[in-house]
């Protein structure tokens, strides 16, 4: 069941519509800008139902408020280190919104664009936006779409994107869960499971150095289930200086049928598991949710490692590193990409 309605106008007057859709135990509403998810409603182990994802009451927030909520973010997901890359011969500048560094599309990147959007079927929504050739500084007119389908109490998102020029691409979703519910405190205790044998170890800045390190005797060791906090308080120079996670996560192998990753939360008994068909996930503990100035949904003050991103994509700054993931989309090419989360209770 979906149904369509109006949430605000942005800036310069334009219409900003929300969808429910609610399938089996899961009521999932997603909205044009940002193609965000902005809210999750699951039942707990008692069947009392509570939103699941961190965001914000109005669209003015979404707008100015930083922290990609629940957001698709490209065309690049992540870092790319000072914005640079070469692809068939041309140096290639990007806004650089990080520091010295490319972030989640730059400027004004897919998250905070206003997509179009129809509703595909019973319980599924696809978003469009059209990409000009040079917008952010990437080459090529890029058509990318996301649709979200719900359906068994799993949210499917698939990306398919189309350039006219050879490009690069990594889409995500920046969704962040707290799975007792977005006004319930650290995360710390929730449990986490990732099919992951290696992570990428950073610089300061949180770049990639390049490595691609077993996770063996490191805090990233989550191929046993631990609790996220378990290892936070490390005195590892490794660690970023935020204090939590914020690390690209490289799965074992790729297989689609199998989840890659499984977070639960004895408190309430909900669980997540990820499908996806990307060979990473960037790990990301909220560690810089302090924005004072614009609270979560009913005034929660935001803190840090109150939620927790599980953002699936390639490697970060692969176009830097030619032992990282290939990350180009050659013209006319069809870019095609699914990440599943399944809910269920335990
Ligand atoms: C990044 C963080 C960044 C955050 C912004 C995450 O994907 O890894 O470093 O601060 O997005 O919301």
């Amino acid at each position: 069941m979906i149904n369509k309605r109006f949430f605000g106008n942005l800036p310069d007057g334009r219409e900003v519509y929300i969808y429910d859709i609610e399938d089996c135990d899961i009521k999932l509403s997603v909205m044009e800008f940002g193609a965000a998810m902005v809210s999750i409603y699951a039942p707990d182990i008692n069947g009392a139902d509570s939103d699941i994802i961190c965001g914000y009451d109005t669209l003015d927030s979404y707008v100015e408020g930083d922290g990609y909520q629940g957001a698709v973010v490209g065309r690049w997901a992540n870092r790319i280190d000072k914005g640079r890359f070469t692809l068939d011969g041309i140096d290639y500048s990007l806004y650089c919104n990080n520091g010295e560094n490319h972030l989640h599309g730059g400027e004004v990147g897919f998250s905070h664009k206003l997509w179009s959007s129809e509703i595909t079927g019973k319980s599924s929504v696809k978003f469009s936006y059209f990409s000009p050739d040079g917008e952010e500084g990437y080459p090529g007119n890029l058509k990318v779409c996301v649709e979200y389908k719900l359906c068994n109490n799993r949210i499917a998102l698939t990306y398919t994107a189309r350039s006219d020029k050879n490009t690069v691409i990594n889409l995500t979703n920046h969704v962040y869960f707290n799975l007792s519910g977005y006004d319930s405190g650290k995360i710390l205790d929730h449990e986490l499971t990732v099919c992951a044998h290696s992570y990428l170890p950073t610089d300061e800045e949180l770049i990639p150095t390049g490595e691609i390190r077993r996770v063996d005797n490191t805090p990233f060791d989550f191929r046993q289930k631990k609790t996220i906090g378990r290892d936070f308080n490390f005195s590892n120079n490794d660690i970023n200086t935020a204090g939590g996670y914020d690390h690209c996560l490289v799965f074992e192998e790729l297989d689609f049928s199998k989840p890659r990753i499984e977070a639960y939360d004895k408190k309430s008994g909900r669980g997540i598991r990820v499908y996806t068909d990307r060979p990473c996930v960037q790990l990301y503990t909220g560690n810089f949710l302090t924005n004072e100035k614009y609270p979560f949904k009913g005034g929660y003050p935001q803190s840090p490692q109150n939620a927790f991103c599980l953002e699936t994509q390639i490697m970060p700054d692969s176009m830097n590193h030619s032992n990282f993931t290939v990350p180009i989309l050659k013209a006319g090419e069809l870019f095609e990409s699914t990440t599943e989360f399944e809910f269920f209770i335990g």
